[in-house]
This record gives C-alpha cells, sequence and structure tokens, in this order.
C-alpha cells in the first residue's frame, strides 16, 4: 500500500492536467461503476449537497483528487434530470481561502426562491496543524459554478472540541426560520449535535444550542453527517456515530443509525419514539444525506458513501475508490424506515436474460422466496459452485447471515467479515443491484437493506441459489458518464 506524505496528501490541484494521466489509467479498471456515482480520479467519500433546484438534481462528493487516500478535500460535482442518469459537473468547491486552506468538508444544500445555496465545513490549519472549522456558504452562479461568499458565516465554539462540521440546512416554515445542524463532539468527547438558526439563508445566525436526544447523552464520540427530514408526520433524525462498537457491527467503529421520534424545536429536543436501528446493515455504508427540496411529505430520497472511514479498498492499487450508493426512497412504515432503490431505475435494465448461473458484471437480481424456509444466494462464486459473497437465511430466526471471506479479493476483514441482518417478517423478496465493485440488497420491499463493495475477480462471475426460488435478471445499462471536467 501506497505510503502518503502529508504533502502529497495536501496538495493542491494546479492544473487538469496534473491528474489527466490518472483519469486515463482508471478508467480501464474493471472495477469503474457504470450506473453509480464514482470519483473521476482519486477518492470519493460523503455525499455532499444533495438537493433538486430548478429540476435539475444536484449532488456533490467529497474528493481527493491524487489518489486512494483522505487528504485534501474538495466537492465534486454531478448532476442529474431523474436521479438515475448523472453528469461530470466539474469542481464543485476547491480549498482557495484561508478558511478552508485544508478542505472544504461536507455539508449540505438547498434551494431557496431562484437561488441553490450550499453550506459546508472550511476545514482550517494553521501552522501547527491545529483545526479551525468553519461554517461556510457557497451560492450555485449562472453557469452552472459554485460561488463561495467571501466570509464564513460563523465559526466554532470553543466549549466543544475541534470536531464541529457537516452542516445540514434545514426550513422550519412554522417558525419562518432555516436551522443549520452540525454534527459535533463535546469538550469531554461525546458525540452530539449543534443547532443554529437565522430568519436569512446567507445572514444572522445565531447558536440556538445543543440538540438534547434523551438517551443519547452518551453515544459514541462524534456524530458526524447529521440529516433530519420530516416524513408522514414523524421526524427522522440520521447520524454517523464514530469512535464506538455497536452489537451487531462486529469491530467497526464507524456506524449510520436513525431515530424516528419528534423534533421540538422550542425546546431544540429531540425525542425518539424507539430504538435506533441501523440505516443499513452492510460492510460498507455510511454518511447518508438526504436530498433538500424533495417536496413529497411522505417521502426522502437518500444517498450514501459506499464505503467508510479508515478502510482500505482492493482499488488502492489502481490510485482510486469509493462510490455513491443508489439514490433510495425511505418512506415510515410501523414505526420503521422503508427504503427502496430509486423509483424509475428499472429504464436501465436491458433484456432479460434467461439465468444460467453466471452473473453480468452490472445487473439487477429479483427473487421471490415461496415457502417461509431457510435460503441461500451466494454471489460471485467460482466455476464449481464454491466461495463467493454468501448470504444464508435462518428461516427459525428470522435472521440473515452475510460472509465475504469467499472471496477471492479480501479486505477490511478486521473490522468484520461476516454480518448479521435481523428481520422482522420472513424472508419473501430481494431486489440486488450489482454494479462493478458494489452490490446492494433490498430485502422483503425495502424492511432492510445490506450494501457492500466486492471486487469479484475473473473466475467469480457465479451463483449458487437455493432450489424454489424465482430468479429474474436483468443486466443493467450504463447511466453514470465519466467524463474528464474539471
Ligand atoms: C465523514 C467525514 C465528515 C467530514 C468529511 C471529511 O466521512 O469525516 O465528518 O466532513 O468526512 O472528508
Amino acid at each position: 500500500m501506497k505510503q502518503w506524505t502529508r504533502e502529497e496528501r495536501y496538495r493542491v490541484l494546479q492544473s487538469p492536467e496534473e491528474i489527466r494521466d490518472l483519469y486515463e489509467k482508471i478508467r480501464s479498471s474493471v472495477y469503474r461503476q457504470t450506473y453509480h456515482v464514482q470519483p473521476m480520479t482519486g477518492l470519493s467519500s460523503d455525499p455532499n449537497g444533495f438537493a433538486l433546484h430548478q429540476g435539475t438534481w444536484h449532488l456533490c462528493y467529497q474528493w481527493c483528487p491524487w489518489g486512494a487516500v483522505h487528504g485534501l478535500k474538495y466537492w465534486y460535482h454531478v448532476t442529474s434530470p431523474d436521479l438515475i442518469h448523472w453528469e461530470n459537473a466539474g469542481i464543485g468547491l476547491r480549498p482557495d481561502r484561508d478558511y478552508d486552506n485544508r478542505g472544504n468538508h461536507s455539508g449540505s444544500g438547498i434551494s431557496v426562491g431562484d437561488r441553490l445555496v450550499f453550506y459546508y465545513t472550511g476545514n482550517h490549519r494553521d501552522e501547527n496543524w491545529v483545526r479551525t472549522p468553519y461554517t461556510c456558504a457557497a451560492v450555485l452562479n449562472a453557469d452552472g459554478k459554485l460561488e463561495k461568499l467571501d466570509a464564513p458565516l460563523f465559526g466554532p465554539r470553543d466549549d466543544y472540541s475541534e470536531h464541529q462540521r457537516d452542516p445540514k440546512v434545514v426550513w422550519n416554515g412554522e417558525k419562518q426560520k432555516y436551522y443549520i445542524f452540525i454534527g459535533a463532539q463535546t469538550a469531554d468527547g461525546r458525540g452530539c449535535v449543534l443547532v443554529y438558526e437565522s430568519a436569512e439563508p446567507l445572514s444572522g445566525w445565531r447558536f440556538a444550542g445543543q440538540l438534547k436526544v434523551p438517551g443519547y447523552e452518551t453515544f459514541g464520540g462524534m456524530w458526524e453527517c447529521p440529516y433530519i427530514v420530516n416524513i408522514s408526520g414523524k421526524d427522522v433524525l440520521i447520524f454517523s456515530p464514530q469512535y464506538t462498537r455497536l452489537p451487531g457491527r462486529a469491530e467497526s467503529t464507524n456506524h449510520n443509525v436513525y431515530l424516528i421520534g419528534r423534533m421540538d424545536y422550542d425546546t431544540l429536543t429531540f425525542t425518539p419514539e424507539g430504538p435506533y436501528r441501523f440505516l443499513d446493515f452492510g460492510f460498507d455504508f455510511y454518511a447518508a444525506q438526504g436530498a433538500a427540496n424533495v417536496d413529497d411529505p411522505d417521502k426522502a430520497i437518500l444517498i450514501a458513501w459506499i464505503g467508510l472511514p479508515d478502510n482500505h479498498y482492493p482499488t488502492e492499487e489502481e490510485d482510486w475508490e469509493g462510490s455513491m450508493t443508489l439514490p433510495r426512497e425511505l418512506r415510515i412504515r410501523d414505526g420503521r424506515l422503508l427504503q427502496t432503490p430509486i423509483s424509475g431505475i428499472e429504464a436501465l435494465r436491458g433484456a432479460q436474460i434467461v439465468p444460467d448461473g453466471t452473473l453480468p458484471g452490472a445487473c439487477e437480481l429479483e427473487i421471490e422466496i415461496p415457502g417461509g424456509g431457510d435460503f441461500d444466494l451466494n454471489l460471485f462464486t467460482k466455476a464449481d459452485g464454491s466461495g463467493g459473497l454468501t448470504m444464508h437465511y435462518d428461516a427459525g430466526k428470522r435472521i440473515c447471515t452475510f460472509d465475504k471471506r469467499g472471496m477471492d479479493k479480501r479486505f477490511n476483514e478486521n473490522v468484520g467479515a461476516v454480518l448479521e441482518l435481523p428481520l422482522d417478517h420472513a424472508l419473501n423478496t430481494m431486489r440486488i443491484f450489482i454494479d462493478r465493485s458494489s452490490c446492494e440488497y433490498f430485502l422483503n420491499d425495502g424492511e432492510a437493506t445490506f450494501t457492500t463493495h466486492c471486487f469479484p475477480t475473473d473466475r467469480e462471475s457465479g451463483y449458487v441459489i437455493s432450489d424454489g426460488a424465482k430468479l429474474q435478471i436483468w443486466p443493467m445499462n450504463a447511466s453514470v458518464t465519466d467524463e474528464f471536467v474539471i
């Protein structure tokens, strides 16, 4: 694995030509995605600035141009008419001010009248590498480029640690105010959310207080990427708690969870109505963010990073890494989030193929499992049916066990190579989206999901499925252009 010096990781991109060779090189990788947003070069991590504005969906991702390394972060900007077809739009934000000299860290977007406004974290470090995170804003200009405000909206509070970032903005019609939720850490190292408010999107911000979440006063050491949304009259708080282990997640210390409850903006209290739940049970899912301006009281649209902080993936050798999930629709049913793939994704299906034991590189599988008994599905098996990414469903326990140790390319096994996914209902349907280096399972029409990277080798293109299940397979057409746009 390449060792990067700080200078290499934090190098500023002076000219597009500096990364053109890297772009050309990685294009030939067999692991480049075809219908998922992925880094043009280097590394992508969190989704940022996800919003619908004047009929176009805007999304940015945390981007380190130089290689598969978390260094100087840019926002790279992509756009879509339908959340399925995406085009590269060039660099969204670059670290070109003193207040963001060491990176444009995560944040959100919102369409306000004829303006699309973005909020991000300006990651400033001084010569002693001491960090000061600023909450900053930018506005989409007439050329479709993000234009920064001259100065940050506000700086960090000094009664919390240096971990204050990832502004998520929301408009509250009842209060006629904007609120910014900031992922943070208390001075004594506990994860929390700080709330700011203003009547105007780009001025007048004041600290309103720390969000109270009864029962969650000591839950992880930092809450990254908070997101709050109202779905069907319920408030949903999503965040990525880190520096903690949680039951059922093996050795991982990075998680993405949700709470359903009630948000009281008078007392700044989010009162959960049930326990926390994992947003996704897979090996690689983090920093999920919902789109702003969806304008449907019963639905949110979410996208996440297929990957985890501090983890390493096989394409590191090729100098790139990361992918976005498919956008997914969130609804509430029986006090739980229901997650389904973005509607319309079926348009990418090619002609249905007759199942013959082999998997196309990019495909969708739809499976019906009658009978309610145990069930096995092993993907990416070798010619003799061995190995692969296995899933065993134990009908008695209603638990699916995923095991990735059968794959040729093994990675992050110290974090966990076997994970369980508990279901409320007997397993009866699955939709699985396979792209060249990822796999997303939607179980029981969205009752639970499992997202993972996977890097099958030439000899891993088979599958093995229990008898009696009805399997349909469609190859998926590419929908994400991969042009060199800076
Ligand atoms: C989450 C995160 C954010 C931060 C960004 C930096 O993965 O650590 O909290 O803003 O990544 O890339």
